[in-house]
């Protein structure tokens, strides 16, 4: 049977941030990640070693990693779409033990988001992989639009489950499987899953919090379905959950996505339910929700708008 403890890896600083137009200091990245840390929560994606003319906003990261007091036990991945960004992640002193790799169920969003194709992109992505590990690197992958597609409409699940398969052989420790649209609803998602099981054995997916290998998945709330999904996820036997303070986030290659389900709002629904959220794998502390609320606003405001999050706008109410 499948442990409670649901972990949260939180995406806010990267996914939730690589979408804003205007610069945000490095201090502020910092100063995100520092407090997230301090609410309990053990894995922060804290950027990108990708091309600065694709994504501007991740420039900087190096910055932010070596800014950030790491706390023991703590992981801090940066996404790394190719050689190049291994390269130059590998020629600076060492800044993180993990990297998080991506690629798309179709090739149109690959073809958008890495500028090539979903096959291409994974024949690149083994090497990469296999160094980052002899490394020493922990390696996650991404398997983005697994319900729809923006560009080329409802995805085939087989693809999702094959995609998945192929960066669990390559090395990656754990997948994630992104309605990076969100458009899907609970039935979808359990749909999904249940194909993917196909290929990924039931105990790699109800895993207890220290496992090994694992998929698991990430929620866009476009037509307010993130949170469903997510109970939809738990029943299926996932037990990780990406989530981003604030409900920050879209991607810059799926047009009129909105971000993450917020962290607060996972927190908040799963709150004296049979789960017990940690802050990510292994760990046996929880995440304070009052603290990850007000980070959600605070990071708002500096973003120039108020908090995205149901739960953060509720509990600021009261
Ligand atoms: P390309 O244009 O085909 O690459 O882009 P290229 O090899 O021709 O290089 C073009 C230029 O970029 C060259 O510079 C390279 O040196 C440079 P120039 O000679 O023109 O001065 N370059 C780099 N610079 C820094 N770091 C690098 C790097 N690579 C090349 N790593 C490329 C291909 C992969 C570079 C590009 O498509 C790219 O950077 N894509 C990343 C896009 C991205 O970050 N998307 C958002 C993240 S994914 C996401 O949000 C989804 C996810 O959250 C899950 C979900 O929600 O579904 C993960």
């Amino acid at each position: 049977t499948a442990s409670n403890f649901v972990n949260i890896v939180e995406v806010g600083p990267r996914d939730g941030l690589q979408n804003e137009k205007g610069t945000i200091p490095v201090d502020v990245k910092v100063e995100l990640i520092n407090r997230l840390s301090r609410a309990g929560l053990k894995t922060i994606e804290a950027g990108s070693f990708v091309s600065p003319k694709w994504v501007p906003q991740m420039a900087g990261t190096a910055e932010v990693l070596s800014g950030i007091q790491q706390r023991e036990g703590n992981h801090y991945p940066v996404l790394v779409p190719n050689q190049k960004g291994l390269d130059n992640l590998l020629s600076l002193p060492r800044l993180t033990d993990e990297i998080a790799i991506f690629t798309a169920a179709t090739d149109a969003f690959t073809k958008a988001n890495l500028n090539t194709t979903t096959a291409e992109s994974l024949v690149r992505l083994r090497p990469v992989t296999e160094q980052a590990i002899k490394n020493g690197l922990r390696v996650r992958g991404y398997v983005s639009v697994v319900i729809a597609c923006p560009y080329s409409g409802k995805t085939d699940y087989g693809k999702v489950r094959e995609v998945a398969k192929e960066l669990l052989n390559m090395g990656c420790y754990e997948v994630s499987l992104g309605d990076t649209v969100g458009m899907g609803t609970p039935d979808e998602v359990a749909e999904m899953i249940e194909e993917v099981k196909k290929s990924v054995p039931v105990e790699k997916l109800a895993v207890p919090a220290s496992s090994e290998h694992e998929i698991f998945v990430q929620f866009h709330d476009t037509y307010g379905t993130a949170i469903a999904n997510v109970i939809a996820a738990l029943s299926q036997g996932i037990r990780t959950i990406d989530s981003s303070v604030g409900g920050l986030g879209g991607c810059p290659y799926s047009p009129g996505a909105t971000g993450n389900v917020a962290t607060e709002d996972v927190l908040y629904a799963l709150q004296g339910s049979q789960y017990h959220v940690v802050g990510s794998h292994g760990s046996s502390g929880g995440v304070n929700l009052d603290e990850v609320v007000d980070i959600g606003w605070w990071i708002s405001e500096k973003l120039g708008r108020e908090s995205v999050s149901r739960a953060g706008r509720a509990i600021r109410a009261k």
